[in-house]
């Protein structure tokens, strides 16, 4: 109770301070999202943005699933080469055969990834989009860098960049911000094991991490040969990736395992549960 009364003094000092004080801290946000559940928790930090009173403008593509217009942002949408049907379809399979579903995922997953390839080329040509882009200033991007596309429109428009994101796989986030992330320590994401492994699940953990490689090395490669073209030099995605400002994690130490992390890189776990219920019995 002792700290209480100047503590309570202090808060009216400050709400008085923000009611005299002109309102300039709004800014204008780009936010460059990835469709799907990935949009879900960022779509209620962009609307928490808005009830701060910053404009955030949100670039999607035209064919999207989770992605509608809401009134707290404007939508502006770029071409996507499928139709939402087609979309739909190829996530449907009517066989029940193990290993005809997995190469059918396989290939729908692969057909789907080419077209955010595909759209993110054409957004960075669509010469009319840049330069609305390039001349509404915006002061920041906010991005979920699996979809790097974000994070390349971002350095082409010289825009500083906030990563909003789950986990990079293959530890991308890790190379990017230069954390020391030693495979004998660090535990692959799907492993489940710990920072104490044993002999052979550190032999296993090395595997995970190159099997890994592979699967990002095709998902990400596009990514890095599109800004290459864009900025006439050679650009791995770690290049496309080391220039954010800020990371936001939505993980916590306690469902993961500490590990050396950069000063830039924040831990918001707790967003996950803004739509919560309560445990059963
Ligand atoms: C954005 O506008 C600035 C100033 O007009 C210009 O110098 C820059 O080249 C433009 N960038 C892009 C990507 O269009």
């Amino acid at each position: 109770t002792a700290l209480q009364v100047p503590l309570r003094g202090l808060v009216r000092l400050l709400l008085l301070l923000v009611c005299v004080m002109p309102w300039t801290e709004a800014g204008k946000v780009l936010v460059v999202p990835l469709e799907g559940s990935h949009w879900l928790s960022m779509k209620d930090v962009v609307r928490q943005l808005h009830a701060r009173g910053h404009q955030a403008v949100v670039l999607a593509p035209e064919v999207s699933f989770y992605l509608k217009g809401e009134d707290f942002f404007t939508l502006k949408t770029y071409t996507f080469p499928y139709t939402q049907e087609e979309s739909a379809k190829m996530f449907i399979f009517e066989t029940k055969n193990a290993l005809q579903r997995m190469s059918g995922i396989f290939t729908a997953l692969r057909k789907f990834l080419a077209g955010y390839e595909q759209s993110c080329v054409k957004m960075l040509r669509d010469n009319s989009l840049m330069n609305h882009l390039n001349s509404s200033s915006f002061d920041v991007v906010l991005t979920d860098p699996v979809f790097p596309c974000g994070a390349v429109l971002a350095k082409y428009l010289r825009i500083p960049t906030v990563f909003f994101l789950r986990a990079m796989p293959c530890g991308l986030d890790f190379e990017a911000a230069q954390c020391p992330s030693p495979s004998s320590y660090i535990p692959h994401f799907f492993t489940t094991y710990s920072d104490h492994m044993s002999f052979p699940q550190r032999v296993k953990n090395m595997l995970h991490i190159l099997g890994w490689k592979f699967i990002c090395h095709f998902i990400f490669t596009p990514y890095a040969s599109i800004a290459s073209e864009l900025f006439q030099r050679d650009l791995s995605v770690v290049d496309i990736l080391s220039h954010a400002s800020v990371w936001l994690f939505r993980a916590d130490f306690v469902l993961e395992y500490p590990r050396p992390i950069m000063p830039n890189m924040v831990f918001i776990g707790g967003i996950n549960c803004i739509s919560r219920k309560p445990l059963s019995q």
